[in-house]
């Protein structure tokens, strides 16, 4: 006889099989963080990583092609805001750690918690579909397919670069070198030369200053201003600064703002564009050197490229300079090339989920790490992999169909309103609030899981095998 309370019941035979086994795309700093939470609460689980070892974009000189790390690249993110709740960098680590660190933080991340053997290295996940039956068919690059009842994608959203859309006129037959910065390795390339660099995000400010040591002469164009936020102010990291997300935003903005200026003055005092926005309202610019260099006049702000035209680069004042290399610092594109483009895409940047994990129409599918914090991404990559192993578990319950949507509306319209329009600003966050009211949802979740009647969804369970020990 059927057993109401039997959550398998009226599974088909292939999700039964699937059912407890679940899949996670990617062993970068957000796939380790997810695994780590479903091999702490005993959910069994494969971690497909294209690369031969973990720490995706922080492997300098990667195998798998996809990062888009420099040789001289440090984080920008202060050590403590980056490190895992529950995995402290080594106190020998400066305040901002070299790449060559932080990926040696990872791979020492997997061993102590010991999931390493859950990683299928030098194995990519080539393609993935979802039967009706909730089923999730994996095909890996090996020719293999495995199925699976849950599926957690953590492939990064850093390493497809978005070039100028359009072309700059004249950039197919420009004479000198055009690279965009994920593909930039080290300031060789600058040596002698007249180099532009484009954009004003933390890849711009890194290779114009690194590119200022050893060009003849480095440009930095811009089609808008940003403000530049120092790496220190009172002696402490930035980051590390009081933020409390019970504080009204508009009141941190406005501290935020005014100390900058009185810090270093205004963006436009250095000769660059003036922001057309308050702080807070385009993702962080980081750079403890931009405004140094160009007041050493090694770096010479310029307005947008309007065209290029044989050996030159002509800006939208109408000025005009000789130019061998151009760098193109625009930024990425999110992509999910496993997935049929009509099932999951994220057109122009754009895709709409609960709190940036929670697929609205999908079940079964969780995304971590996709999301751009004021802050760094990996604390609150844990927190996600944490939220999503209590729902596998049965013990977080999703609030109802028209309050997630109603919640993504609203989340839609907030950063719509707050950030300047730009493929960039798609899935901002704020640390601390992210956090702060993740947790606050993952309460409301546990307290509806522990209400008499919740059928936790039968996408997985853990299985005998993982929970006998
Ligand atoms: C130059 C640069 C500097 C940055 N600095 C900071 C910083 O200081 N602080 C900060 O918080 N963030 C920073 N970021 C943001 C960066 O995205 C994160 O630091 C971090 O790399 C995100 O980790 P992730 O695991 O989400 O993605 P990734 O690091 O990109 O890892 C994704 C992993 O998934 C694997 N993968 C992808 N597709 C497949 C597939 N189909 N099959 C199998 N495996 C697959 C890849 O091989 C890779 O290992 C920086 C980004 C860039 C580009
Ligand atoms: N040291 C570090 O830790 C470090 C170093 C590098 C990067 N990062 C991180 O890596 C991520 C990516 O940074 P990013 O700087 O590569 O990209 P980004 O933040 O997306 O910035 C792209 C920049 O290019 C501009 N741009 C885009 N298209 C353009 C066009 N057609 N014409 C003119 N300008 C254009 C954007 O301007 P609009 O604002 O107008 O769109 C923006 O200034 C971020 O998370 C960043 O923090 C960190």
């Amino acid at each position: 006889m059927d057993d109401p309370d039997d959550p398998t019941q009226g599974i088909s035979p292939a999700q039964s099989e699937a059912s407890g086994r679940v899949c996670v795309i990617g062993a970068g700093s957000s796939g380790i963080a997810a695994a780590k939470a479903l091999h702490e609460r005993g959910i069994d689980f494969d971690c497909f990583e294209k690369s031969d070892r973990v720490g995706g974009n922080w492997v300098f000189e990667n195998n798998n092609g996809m990062s888009a790390a420099y040789r001289d690249l440090f984080i920008n993110t202060s050590r403590p805001r980056m490190e895992y709740s529950d995995f402290p960098m080594p106190s020998h680590y400066p305040d901002f750690p070299h790449h060559t660190q932080i990926a040696a933080y990872f791979e020492e991340y997997v061993d102590h918690f010991g999931f390493r053997d859950r990683i299928e290295f030098e194995t990519g996940v080539q393609h993935v579909s979802r039967a009706d039956d909730g089923v999730w068919t994996v095909e890996l690059d090996t020719g293999e397919s495995r199925a699976y009842g849950a599926l957690l994608v953590a492939n990064g959203h850093h390493w497809l670069p978005r070039w100028p859309e359009p072309a700059f006129p004249g950039s197919d037959t420009f004479s000198g070198q055009q690279l965009h910065a994920h593909s930039y390795i080290d300031n060789s390339i600058f040596e002698g030369k007249s180099v532009v660099v484009l954009g004003m995000g933390n890849s711009a400010m890194d290779i114009a200053v690194e590119s200022s040591y050893v060009a003849e002469s480095t440009y930095l164009a811009a089609r808008q201003g940003v403000w530049i936020v120092p790496k220190y102010i009172f002696g402490k990291p930035v980051d590390q600064m009081n933020n409390d997300p019970r504080v009204p935003f508009k009141i941190r903005q406005r501290f935020m703002q005014q100390l900058l200026k009185l810090y270093a003055g205004a963006p436009e005092r250095h000769g660059l564009p003036k922001p057309n926005h308050r702080f807070g309202e385009a993702h962080p610019t980081v750079s403890g050197r931009i405004l140094d260099r160009i007041q050493h006049g090694t770096i010479a702000p310029k307005p947008n490229i309007a065209a290029l035209e044989g050996s030159q680069v002509h800006f939208e004042d109408g000025s005009a300079v000789d130019a061998d290399v151009v760098v193109y610092c625009t930024g990425y594109q999110i992509s999910f090339p496993f997935f049929e483009e009509n099932f999951i895409s994220a057109p122009e940047n754009h895709i709409e989920l609960f709190r940036r994990v929670f697929h609205p129409d999908i079940p079964g599918v969780f995304f971590i790490g996709l999301l751009q914090p004021l802050g760094a991404i990996m604390p609150l990559a844990e927190a996600q992999g944490a939220w999503v192993g209590d729902y596998l578990q049965g013990d977080y319950a999703l609030p109802s169909d028209a309050e997630i949507r109603a919640d993504i509306a609203a989340d839609q319209a907030a950063m719509r309103a707050r950030y300047v329009a730009s493929k960039r600003h798609t899935i901002q966050v704020d640390y601390e609030d992210y956090l702060y009211t993740l947790a606050k949802e993952r309460q409301a979740g546990a307290q509806r899981a522990r209400i008499d009647g919740y059928r936790p969804p039968a996408l997985c369970r853990p299985s005998a095998a993982t929970t006998a020990s």
